[in-house]
């Protein structure tokens, strides 16, 4: 028998591990049924995560699998919808080698630090903001502001359009995204949003920079390694991917130290920690939950179940990062646990283009806080904070603080 679990639901969400830790032991592997994108079979153990991430019998596009739509792509879901969805995380070899080869340089360990002195301006100047108003919501005032300022400036967007374009992320991303209401509700911001990347590709058209938009625009007009779907998923997932992920990590990583003061002031004593900090933070937090689904090229046996050929499987991060088996006392935060082989940026193929971007916007962002504001504290109970209902990505809907 494989026990309910209700993914969207708010206690879930708010604390899913207990939960996870039980299907560890009893059902490593169980099915759900989600209403509009059918049967799904999610992954809890990390051992199996680790296979399926880098298993060739199973794709991230279901008509790579095995021909036909993506269960995604409905006849209901409006043509908008799947244009974000072309993007390089969805798809397989050759198309996938393709669209990863266009942009990876600029996200090497080498490039990425050549932007560590802005990252480091940028994160003062916030810090010097949030230092006169005491409170502050720590996700929309200093972790959103930051991860897109970095990111926008590799891209080349102007910065008077990067909170709109939060804004319509927030939209996107706060209540999970399946049945055809749910579309409905979030059409307007997706159009904006298409509207708006439109018209940043126009400009990069007609005044070329050094940015990587510029790069991808002018590799859509060579027509053969960029399709106009691709060139506007692809800045969809870099714009989201390199922002959204980062404000999850300092808040959920933020919360984390809060929630474990003995970590927190073991950081604060040992600065140079912060490298193994933050992977702890990683392991312990999963800013991303689940990746994107894959799906069954032919039948797999597992623990006893049969994934028949064309399935939805799930691996879930966050409940590997806890896995017992692997991770002594997992779910105590160690900030100098060694080795930590998480799987936050998953493995693979598909493993996370922005991890060296990511550690260290992270390291930069996470030190300065708690070095500079020692007694920082919560601004309301635990009981009230949110987490936001999208499946994936896991976050706040906001961190109220008390700097001090
Ligand atoms: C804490 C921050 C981050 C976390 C936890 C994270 C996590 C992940 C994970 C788990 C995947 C694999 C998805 C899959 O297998 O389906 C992934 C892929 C990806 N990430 Fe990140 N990410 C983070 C930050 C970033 C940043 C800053 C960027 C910058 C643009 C980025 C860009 C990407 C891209 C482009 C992919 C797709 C790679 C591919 O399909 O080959 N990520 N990320």
């Amino acid at each position: 028998m494989t026990p309910e679990l209700n993914l969207a639901a708010p206690e879930f969400r708010a604390d899913p591990y207990p939960t996870y830790a039980r299907l560890r032991k009893t059902s490593p592997i169980i099915t759900l049924h989600r209403p509009f994108v059918g049967r799904a079979w999610l992954l809890t153990r990390y051992e199996d995560v680790v296979n399926a991430l880098l298993d060739p019998r199973l794709a991230s596009s279901r008509h790579n699998a095995v021909g036909g739509r993506n269960p995604t792509d409905r006849w209901w879901m409006p043509r908008l919808f799947r244009t974000f969805q072309t993007n390089m995380v969805a798809s397989d070899p050759p198309d996938h080698r393709r669209l990863r080869d266009l942009v990876h340089k600029a996200f090497t360990p080498r490039r990425v630090e050549e932007l560590k002195g802005t990252m480091e301006r940028l994160v003062s100047r916030l810090l010097d903001e949030a230092a006169e108003k005491r409170s502050i919501d720590l996700l929309s005032e200093f972790a959103a502001p930051l991860a897109l300022t970095v990111i926008s400036a590799m891209m080349g967007v102007p910065e008077e359009d990067r909170p709109r374009f939060r804004r319509w992320t927030s939209r996107l991303l706060d209540s999970k995204l399946e049945t055809p209401l749910d579309f409905i509700r979030r059409f307007p911001s997706a159009s904006r949003m298409l509207g708006f990347f439109r018209e940043l590709i126009r400009l990069h058209r007609e005044h070329p920079g050094e940015d990587l938009l510029t790069g991808l625009v002018q590799a859509e007009e060579q027509g053969d390694r960029l399709g106009e779907d691709e060139l506007i998923s692809m800045i969809f997932l870099l714009l989201l991917a390199g922002h959204d992920t980062l404000v999850n990590l300092i808040g959920n990583g933020m919360l984390a130290l809060l929630q474990n003061p003995d970590q927190l002031q073991k950081l604060r004593e040992h600065p140079e920690l912060i490298g193994s900090a933050v992977e702890e933070l990683l392991r312990y937090t999963s800013p991303i939950e689940m990746p994107t689904p894959r799906f069954a090229r032919e039948d797999i046996e597992l623990h006893g179940q049969h994934i028949p050929r064309g399935a939805m499987v799930v691996p879930i991060l966050a409940s590997a990062n806890r896995d017992e088996a692997v991770f002594e006392n997992a779910d105590r935060l160690d900030i100098t646990r060694h080795p930590n082989r998480h799987v936050a940026f998953g493995l693979g193929a598909h493993y996370c283009m922005g991890a060296p971007l990511a550690r260290l916007e992270g390291k930069i962002a996470l030190l300065a806080l708690v070095s500079r504001f020692p007694e920082t504290r919560l601004a309301v109970p635990r009981e009230q904070l949110r987490w936001r209902g999208s499946l994936g990505p896991r976050g706040l809907t906001s961190l109220p603080l008390h700097l001090s």
